[in-house]
């Protein structure tokens, strides 16, 4: 087939409010906008300003009101658990219809903020339905974040309830979150008036009377609830993801009700090549952007019932797990990160689980969250043989900025490349003068206002730091803040990223987050943390540090416990592992860290000495210290 893109993206082009009006048909509205986008609104405008809907409707209620209540919405697999569960549209409707109720007797309306901490259970979809359905804004934390980084997000949006499960379950072993919840409350300034607890059998939480009540009993108590969604404005919040940002602060990425549905509904067939009723599986989590894109919202949207795997690629119980879901639950499209290929492959090279089942059921396979390198690419198209589909996005755009849209028709594949911009996207290669630069040449990716339906319309309480961060080095640009170039043929490539964000198993870690956790131990005088090359993450962040004179204790105990103490303060998911002790950090004579220099001399990659560093001899030493570091 030949692709329908080219014609697609030019109609966009030349009518852009044409182009998101059409797509805003796939969606229900109560009251149809009749302003497609209004520049006048926001910081640089915003979408469907006079549409009122809700997406909680659009996800259950129009399904059961089409006579689809008996449908599988969502199918449950939990190989760490031994648990499956298929949960149809009108079961998910009631279930969150009495979740809505519970939240709402919590004093919960429109517009209040609601933390949910919780792992790859049903219970969490519940959760940010039920929001979704009162117009409460909900904040999803990754379970891999330890109680510091819970309490900074509970306290930046101030939330008034934190939906949380008493435990996760790595395959190593149960993590307990209550605790990290007490605790996370505790350093929080602001205090939620209350909590719900999905209690699980393999870690029981204990409660705190008149603070925290118990799932199970609510949604009993709720049972049968008739709650009416909310009529919503399109530009009123639906949640609230918070994202690395260059400090410990993270940034609050606040998604709209209208513009997300229209842009995450057109996706799901023109993207990603599922047609109503054909199975979708984004293998990730819904504490990152695509759980909450391509786990919860789009396929309810679009009636693509929606795979919640609650395991790993590989130890749960082996690295035939993906290949059984996607036979079982005859799977058309996965979507993963890189890394967990590169799992895969480590642990069966020959691809001797694929054999054992049968996956002729599956089409597609996109991967995003890092750079796909061409070697896993190939990999998974010679083991698999479907079209393995890289794109690219981020958590601010909520959708594929640039990919290559299986449901128009596949473009040439260019290993390395996640080939094209998508309609709503004039991507544009910039120097730091913001003046353009030609084909093949690195520079800056920036992005055209207005940014697409779904794109971010501000940070939550940081409209500043907003402009700040997107909006003000490239004027009339949203600066993505990765450099790259657009091939002649116009297909892009992400090489790196310009500010100190690095990209750990597809995890989006922020350095100098890290760095402020080492600085909070005692010992510590100054450190640098850079994001070395890995064969299986991708990236890892390791630490220099220089320890306070007159401390004698031995390298690898103090090692030992900025381990632990970034562990505690940032939370499992930073994998960080390595504290190498140095006696000075390189700068340049302005006082600016060298980070990019020690990564490459980490790597083993050509380096120069800079022109403007304070002290030559100090890249040496550190050199020298990585060299014994390794051979310890
Ligand atoms: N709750 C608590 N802890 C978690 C967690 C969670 N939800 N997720 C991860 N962790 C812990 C892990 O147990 C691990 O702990 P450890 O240091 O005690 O071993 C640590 O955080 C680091 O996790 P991770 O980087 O994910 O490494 P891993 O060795 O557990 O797994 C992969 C490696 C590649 C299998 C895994 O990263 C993976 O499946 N990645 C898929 C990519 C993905 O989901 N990307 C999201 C965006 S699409
Ligand atoms: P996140 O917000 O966690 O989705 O991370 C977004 C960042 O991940 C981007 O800015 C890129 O640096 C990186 N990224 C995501 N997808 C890709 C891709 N397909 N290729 C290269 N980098 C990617």
């Amino acid at each position: 087939m030949t692709s329908k893109y080219h014609s697609v993206y030019a109609n966009w082009q030349s009518d852009p409010e044409g182009f998101w009006q059409e797509a805003s048909k796939s969606i229900d509205w109560f009251e149809e906008p009749k302003t497609i986008f209004d520049e006048s609104k926001g910081v640089y405008g915003r979408w469907f300003t006079d549409g009122v809907t809700n997406t909680c409707y659009n996800c259950l209620d129009r399904h059961v009101n089409n006579g689809k209540g008996n449908d599988v919405a969502l199918i449950y697999d939990s190989p760490v658990t031994g648990s499956k569960d298929k949960i149809t549209y009108g079961k998910l409707l009631s279930d969150v219809q009495a979740c809505a109720a519970a939240i709402r007797a919590q004093g919960i309306v429109k517009g209040d903020r609601v933390i949910i901490y919780m792992p790859m259970i049903p219970e969490a979809i519940v959760a940010t339905l039920a929001c979704a359905r009162l117009g409460a804004v909900h904040s999803v934390v990754f379970g891999g974040f330890a109680a510091n980084e819970l309490a900074t997000r509970i306290e930046d949006c101030e939330a008034k309830l934190v939906i949380a499960a008493s435990c996760g379950i790595e395959p190593s072993r149960n993590i307990a979150y209550k605790p990290l919840l007490d605790q996370a409350i505790e350093l929080s300034n602001h205090k939620p008036n209350s909590t719900i607890i999905v209690q699980r059998k393999q870690v029981l939480a204990d409660m705190i009377d008149g603070r925290d009540y118990d799932y199970a009993g609510l949604l009993e108590e709720f049972e049968g609830a008739n709650i009416e969604c909310e009529r919503l404005l399109a530009t009123d919040p639906l949640y609230i993801l918070y994202t690395s940002g260059t400090t410990g602060q993270p940034k609050g990425v606040v998604r709209d009700n209208g513009g997300h549905m229209v842009a995450i509904s057109w996706t799901m067939e023109s993207i990603y090549g599922v047609k109503p009723g054909e199975v979708f599986w984004a293998a990730s989590d819904v504490g990152w952007v695509v759980g909450h894109s391509y786990i919860i919202y789009g396929p309810l949207m679009t009636g693509n019932p929606s795979v919640l795997f609650e395991g790993k690629p590989i130890g749960t119980p082996d690295a035939g797990t993906f290949w059984r879901i996607i036979s079982e639950y005859k799977v058309k499209s996965l979507f993963t990160a890189p890394t967990a290929f590169r799992a895969i492959r480590k642990e069966d090279p020959a691809g001797e689980f694929i054999e054992k089942y049968d996956l002729s059921h599956f089409e597609l396979l996109f991967l995003a969250g890092e750079r796909a390198d061409p070697d896993t690419i190939k990999w998974a198209e010679n083991m698999l043989k479907v079209p393995v589909i890289d794109h690219w996005w981020q958590t601010e755009t909520g959708w594929t900025i640039a990919g290559n849209p299986a449901g128009l028709g596949l473009l040439p594949v260019k290993y390395g490349s996640p080939a094209v911009p998508m309609p709503g996207y004039d991507v544009q290669i910039v120097d730091d003068g913001c003046e353009p630069l030609g084909a093949n040449e690195l520079g800056n990716i920036v992005v055209k206002l207005p940014l697409p339906p779904s794109a971010m319309p501000t940070l939550w309480n940081a409209e500043d730091r907003f402009i700040e961060a997107y909006l003000e080095e490239f004027p009339g640009y949203y600066k993505t803040a990765d450099a790259g170039y657009k091939d002649d043929d116009g297909y892009l490539y992400i090489m790196s990223r310009t500010d100190d964000i690095i990209n750990v198993a597809g995890h989006r870690l922020s350095t100098g987050a890290i760095e402020e956790a080492i600085a909070g131990h005692k010992d510590v005088a100054e450190c640098a943390v850079i994001g070395v090359n890995d064969k299986l993450k991708g990236q890892l962040p390791i630490g220099f540090v220089v320890i306070n004179s007159g401390v004698d204790r031995g390298a690898d105990e103090i090692e030992a416990e900025i381990v632990a103490h970034v562990r505690n303060q940032i939370g499992p998911v930073a994998a960080f592992k390595t504290a190498i002790q140095v006696s000075r950090l390189p700068k340049t004579r302005s006082g600016k860290m060298l980070r990019g220099t020690m990564q490459k001399i980490h790597d083993g990659l050509e380096w120069k000495m800079p022109a403007t560093i304070d002290d030559p001899a100090i890249l040496d030493e550190i050199k020298t210290t990585i060299d014994n570091y390794r051979s310890k």
